[in-house]
């Protein structure tokens, strides 16, 4: 059992705290947040994670997890410190190290020698390194080692993700606090990768790079499906037969949103223009998902008859894909914003109830109604913006009953478009 203490207790650190303490080891999360804290001492979960409160509960019942307000409480008597604070996008698409920067100036004179402080955060290639230096210019001791663990956690199914991973990869110049930091790991049945600082840092880019790249692709082939009466999800089905291709991150959509895909893709094509190397490939992918958002909005604004001014329109979904209640960077409230900017009077039913307070005080004038037929009242288009189950088991009788026109845009392919076609709706969805 080591001693452990995570900086920061939003997504990433909260589940890496919960996590950790599940697995045995002695948790302190610390968050700047008093009142955040104060909740999380009484098991009160701020935030949609399937398995998350059970196991916040069962390490404070255990005495192997607590929650402190501010950086410097927690660290003092800890073998390991995660960094797992939020890495925002600066305006020229770079991540803005400042949070991270200010926590380790924080904590170094606290730490005691051996203590590995480990980088959770995504943060660019090189920032390991600059870890380093912060430490011994603010008064650390030699003996503090610093590491890369980049997380892969997908919201929803994070606390799965954690203990199920696909690998652990560790980034540390020095051999024996990689050996401790995997030994965190030792009861997770897991391929473990120890690496050079940089390639760790790298490894977590060039995977979310990837999956975005998949994704844009999958957009595209669907768009040109679309030209040539083609069904993208055949073609999608087709191309993942191949186990070099596989099925997953082959779905079409309004184009990817969330914490990470958006602002990492934009990170790393910073990182590649401040090295002098042009990677227009991703740049490529980064213009097709911001195209795909407008897609969107051309296919609603094409069923209110080409003109959304004065038009009634309805959403269901605001999040920025389904099971979470992530508005960062969603789709949806892109396509939401150009709705109303073109005149249209957008209602939506979004199920996670607290997104959609938020969402109503983000964008003045979307109006957010509490269930899926409340929106389509009076609507000429609906538009299916999230893959919330739900929405497939809704009655759609009782939907065109509540419609002045039954037309309805499912940008994520989640409805049947035979049964709609036969109760009369017009029905148009992404590449099909
Ligand atoms: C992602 C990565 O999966 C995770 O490994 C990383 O650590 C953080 O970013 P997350 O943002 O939670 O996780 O969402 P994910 O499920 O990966 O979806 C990202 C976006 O891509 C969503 O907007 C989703 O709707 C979209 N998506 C995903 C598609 O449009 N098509 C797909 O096939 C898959």
């Amino acid at each position: 059992m080591s001693k452990v203490a995570i900086i920061g207790a939003g997504y990433v650190g909260l589940t890496t705290a919960a996590c950790l303490a599940s697995l045995g080891h002695d948790v302190t999360g610390a968050d700047i947040d008093a009142d955040r804290v104060a909740r999380l001492n009484r098991g009160e979960i701020p935030i949609l994670e399937d398995g998350l409160p059970e196991l916040v509960a069962d390490g404070i019942a255990g005495r192997r997890l607590r929650f402190v307000v501010g950086a410097v409480t927690a660290v003092g008597n800890a073998d390991f410190v995660f960094l797992c604070v939020p890495t925002p996008q600066a305006d020229d698409g770079s991540a803005d190290l400042g949070f991270v920067e200010a926590a380790v100036r924080e904590i170094a004179p606290k730490l005691r020698p051996g203590t590995v402080v480990i980088n959770k955060s995504t943060v660019p290639v090189g920032t390991t390194r600059i870890v380093k230096r912060i430490l011994s210019d603010a008064g650390a001791t030699d003996r503090i080692y610093v590491a890369s663990n980049p997380e892969f956690l997908r919201e929803g199914v994070a606390v799965s993700d954690f203990l199920h991973p696909n690998r652990v990869v560790i980034g540390c110049e020095d051999p024996e606090a990689a050996v401790r930091v995997s030994d965190l790991y030792r009861n997770v049945d897991a391929p473990i990768l120890v690496t050079d600082a940089a390639s760790a840092e790298m490894i977590k880019y060039a995977s979310n790079a990837f999956l975005a790249t998949k994704i844009s692709f999958i957009n595209a082939i669907a768009g040109l499906c679309e030209a040539v009466d083609a069904d993208v999800r055949e073609v999608a089905l087709g191309m993942g037969y191949d186990t070099r291709i596989g099925f997953e991150f082959l779905h079409p959509g309004p184009g990817y949103g969330g914490s990470c895909f958006p602002k990492d893709t934009a990170a790393l094509l910073h990182t590649a223009r401040s090295s002098g190397f042009d990677f227009s490939l991703l740049q490529g992918v980064i213009d097709v998902n911001r195209r795909q958002h407008e897609r969107m909005v051309e296919k609603i604004r094409n069923l209110a008859g080409g003109d959304l001014d004065g038009a009634t329109i309805a959403v269901w979904g605001l999040t920025f894909k389904a099971k979470t209640d992530d508005l960062r960077d969603s789709p949806a409230l892109y396509i939401t914003d150009h709705l109303m900017a073109e005149g249209a009077k957008v209602r939506a039913y979004e199920p996670a109830e607290e997104a959609a307070a938020r969402a109503a005080t983000m964008q003045p004038g979307l109006e957010i109604v509490s269930d899926a037929y409340e929106a389509v009242a009076g609507a000429s288009v609906l538009g299916v913006l999230t893959e919330w189950d739900e929405f497939r088991w809704v009655d759609f009788e009782r939907v065109k009953a509540g419609m002045t026109a039954p037309n309805v845009v499912d940008t994520r392919n989640l409805l049947d478009p035979t049964a709609l076609r036969r109760r009369g709706f017009t029905y148009v969805g992404v590449g099909r």
